[in-house]
């Protein structure tokens, strides 16, 4: 049984494709077969940080509209088989499309296509295509950064998907900077996780070579060995024990 997690945030530029990207990779590397879709209506991004926008003809919008299969639009990157990823429509307009279709398309991903995991980068804020999102989903994972603004943001959506959706909901603190920590300058991993209601899955600090994987194409976890890569899958880890955890108590 598969299930759809939808990578989030409130205020935007969060880090939410960098995390997409690399959560998903790092499921596909430890056998799960995972599908990642971009669904950033117009304002694309996935295929460049993922290194796929040669191969990119089709989109989410064009299966929607039954203009291509997945089979046609999903691409397999070179450096893993196990991972599909699906580029978000390049109109602008897009968001009533992504809203009629995301339901069958993640149903068909899963229950036809024996995806274990679809992972959906989604827009930030609330409202929109974010509801039907919303509704799809399994679980929510909250990207977000130690700035006062982005956590006032997080609160926000945080409490608009408490009110509305039946999904667990999981975090991520991106850009942590341990120097301005030190000195006091910014909000601690303490304050933040006292202010959110969501399970921590982990902490991603701000590292210049996440900044240059996503402008080379390349998802920053392919360096196995990295403290980034082993970070990424005690976040798996730490996902894959709660999920399991939630499965037995249905049980
Ligand atoms: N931990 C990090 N360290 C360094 N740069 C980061 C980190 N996380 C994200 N970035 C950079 O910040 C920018 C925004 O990230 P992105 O994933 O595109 O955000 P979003 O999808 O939420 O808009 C990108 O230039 C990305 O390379
Ligand atoms: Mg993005």
């Amino acid at each position: 049984m598969g299930r759809v997690i939808m990578v989030a945030s409130g205020k935007g530029g969060t880090g939410k494709t960098m995390f997409s990207l690399n959560f998903a990779e790092m499921l596909a590397n430890e056998g799960y077969k995972t599908a990642l879709i971009d669904m950033n209506t117009g304002l694309r991004s996935l295929d460049l940080a993922a290194g796929v926008e040669n191969r990119s003809i089709f989109d989410v919008c064009d299966i929607i509209k039954e203009v291509s299969t997945i089979d046609d639009t999903i691409i397999r990157p070179a450096y893993n088989e196990n991972l599909g990823i699906i580029p978000g429509c390049q109109d602008i307009d897009s968001d009533k499309v992504i809203r009629k279709g995301i339901h069958s398309l993640v149903d068909l991903l899963i229950s036809k296509h024996g995806y274990d995991f679809v992972v959906i980068d989604s827009p930030p804020g609330i409202g929109g295509a974010i509801e039907d999102i919303a509704e799809a989903s399994n679980d929510i994972i909250i990207v977000l950064t130690p700035e006062s603004s982005s956590l006032r943001d997080a609160d926000a959506m945080e409490d608009y998907i408490i009110r509305r959706f039946a999904i667990s909901r999981y975090y991520v603190l991106n850009n942590v900077m341990y120097d301005l920590l030190d000195k006091n300058l910014e909000l601690t991993p303490k304050i933040i996780d006292s202010r959110m209601k969501s399970k921590m899955l982990g902490i991603v600090q701000t590292d210049i070579n996440i900044r240059m994987s996503m402008n080379m194409g390349i998802p920053v976890v392919l360096k196995r060995n990295s403290y980034i890569a082993n970070n990424f899958k005690k976040m798996i880890n730490r996902y894959i024990n709660y999920i399991k955890i939630k499965d037995k108590n249905k049980i």
